[in-house]
C-alpha cells in the first residue's frame, strides 16, 4: 500500500510502497478515506513540539474510512462499514488507570504511552491503517465525498470531552475559553448542541468572535480578551446573562497562565473547570486557594474524551444538532501531503479543516 512516512524530525515526509498492515485479534484494519492535517502538524514533524513519536513512522491521527477486516472478536462491525478511527488508544491491561497512546502522534507519556506506540506504530497517512477494535465507531451511511467533511468529527470530540467532563447540562451557560482557535470555536458549536443557553467566547481576534455570533446567534456572547486580568474578567461578566456554570479552557501552549486564570475564575460558586489547552512550563495558574475551597469550586484537567462520547458526537450531528457543513475543507491526495502540511499551517483557525485523502 501507500503510505506518507516520517523518516526523521525535520525531513519532509516521503511517500512510498510499503506493506499493508497485518490483521491481529482485537484489531481492525480499516482503508482510510481522509484523515485530517492539523494546523500544527508541521511543528510536529520538525521536532519543535517534542512529540513522543519514534521514527520512522507513518503518522496521521485517526480518521474516516471503511472497515476491510475485522478480528475475530468483532460482534457488530461489518466488511465495508464507515466508521471513525479515534487515536485516542488506551492500553487494556488497566481500566483504571490506562496508558495513552494518541496513535500516529504522540505518546501520553515516556512510559506505556510509548510501548504502546511500538505495537500500534503506524497512524492514517496511509491506504490502510490498522486500530484497536474499540477505537472505531460507526458512523453509519454516507456518501464518499462527504469523508472529509466526517473528519471534523476528531475536532468536534475535543470540546466534548471537555463539556462532557465540565458535566455540562442543558439550560447552563459555558464559558470556552480560546473560543477563535480551532477547537475552541468546536466547542462553541458543541456546547450550543448539547443545550447550553448561553455560550460566552472570549479571543483577542474580535473579527473572529464577531463571526461567531454570526454563524450561531444570540445564545453566543463574545468577551474581547485585552490581555488586563480584571478588566477582562469584567467584560466576561458583562457578557454573561447570569452566572457562569462551568468553564472550558483550549487555549495553546503561547498563552499565560493569567489568561486561564482570568477565565477560571468567573466560574460561579460551586461552578466547574475543565483545564484541557496546551498552557506550558512547571508554573501553575494560581487559583486563589480560598476561593476554590470557600467556593466548592471542582477544578479537573481532561485529555481527550471518553471512548464512547464519538457514538454521541455522532448523534448530535446525525440529529441536525450540529451542522458538518460549517467546516470549510481543502483537500489534498495522499502525494501531496507536504503540499497539506503547509496548506493546514498557512489556513489555520476556525472551522477552517485540511484535508488527506489517501
Ligand atoms: N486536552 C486535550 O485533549 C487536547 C486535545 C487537542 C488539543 N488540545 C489543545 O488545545 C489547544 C488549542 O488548540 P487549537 O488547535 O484550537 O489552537 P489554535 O487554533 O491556535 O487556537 C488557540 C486560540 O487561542 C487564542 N490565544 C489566546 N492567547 C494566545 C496567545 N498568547 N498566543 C496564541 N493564541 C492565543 C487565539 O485566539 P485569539 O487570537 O482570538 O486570542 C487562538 O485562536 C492546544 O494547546 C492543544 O494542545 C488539547
Amino acid at each position: 500500500m501507500k503510505a506518507a512516512v516520517l523518516k526523521a524530525f525535520g525531513s519532509p515526509l516521503v511517500v512510498e510502497t510499503v506493506p499493508a498492515p497485518v490483521l491481529g485479534t482485537g484489531e481492525v484494519i480499516v482503508d482510510v478515506a481522509a484523515t485530517r492535517m492539523l494546523a500544527y502538524a508541521d511543528e510536529v514533524f520538525s521536532g519543535k513540539r517534542n512529540y513522543l513519536l519514534n521514527v520512522p513512522v507513518i503518522p496521521g491521527p485517526g480518521g474516516i474510512g471503511r472497515v476491510r477486516a475485522v478480528g475475530p472478536d468483532a460482534t457488530r462491525l461489518a466488511v465495508g462499514d464507515w466508521v471513525f478511527c479515534d487515536p485516542t488508544v488506551r492500553s487494556r491491561d488497566d481500566a483504571t488507570m490506562p496508558d495513552i497512546l494518541l496513535q500516529g502522534w504522540t505518546a501520553g507519556d515516556a512510559g506505556g504511552g510509548l510501548r504502546l506506540q511500538k505495537h500500534f506504530t503506524h497512524g492514517s497517512f496511509a491506504e490502510q491503517m490498522r486500530v484497536p477494535t474499540e477505537n472505531v465507531t460507526r458512523i453509519g451511511d454516507i456518501d464518499d465525498s462527504d469523508a472529509p467533511l466526517w473528519c471534523a468529527l476528531g475536532t468536534l470530540l475535543v470540546p466534548y470531552g471537555g463539556l462532557a467532563a465540565a458535566k455540562l447540562t442543558a439550560g447552563e451557560t459555558v464559558l470556552i475559553n480560546g473560543a477563535t482557535g480551532a477547537f475552541g470555536s468546536a466547542g462553541v458549536a458543541v456546547a450550543l448542541a448539547m443545550g447550553a443557553s448561553a455560550v460566552i467566547a472570549t479571543g483577542r481576534n474580535e473579527k473572529a468572535l464577531g463571526d461567531l455570533v454570526r454563524r450561531f446567534g444570540s445564545r453566543v456572547r463574545t468577551a474581547p480578551m485585552f490581555g488586563k486580568e480584571d478588566d477582562d474578567r469584567a467584560r466576561i461578566h458583562e457578557a454573561a446573562p447570569g452566572p457562569i456554570d462551568c468553564v472550558l479552557d483550549l487555549l495553546p501552549p503561547a498563552a499565560k497562565a493569567s489568561q486561564v486564570r482570568t477565565a477560571a475564575l468567573t466560574v460561579r460558586p460551586h461552578g466547574r473547570v475543565v483545564l484541557m489547552g496546551g498552557l506550558t512550563g512547571d508554573g501553575g495558574i494560581e487559583l486563589p486557594y480560598t476561593w476554590l475551597m470557600r467556593n466548592g469550586i471542582t477544578l479537573r484537567g481532561q485529555f481527550m474524551y471518553a471512548r464512547d462520547d464519538a457514538r454521541r458526537v455522532i448523534g448530535l450531528v446525525r440529529a441536525g444538532l450540529i451542522d458538518l457543513n460549517e467546516f470549510q475543507v481543502t483537500a489534498f491526495g495522499l502525494d501531496k501531503v507536504n503540499d497539506a502540511v503547509a496548506h493546514a499551517a498557512a489556513n489555520a483557525g476556525p472551522f477552517k479543516m485540511t484535508v488527506l485523502q489517501p
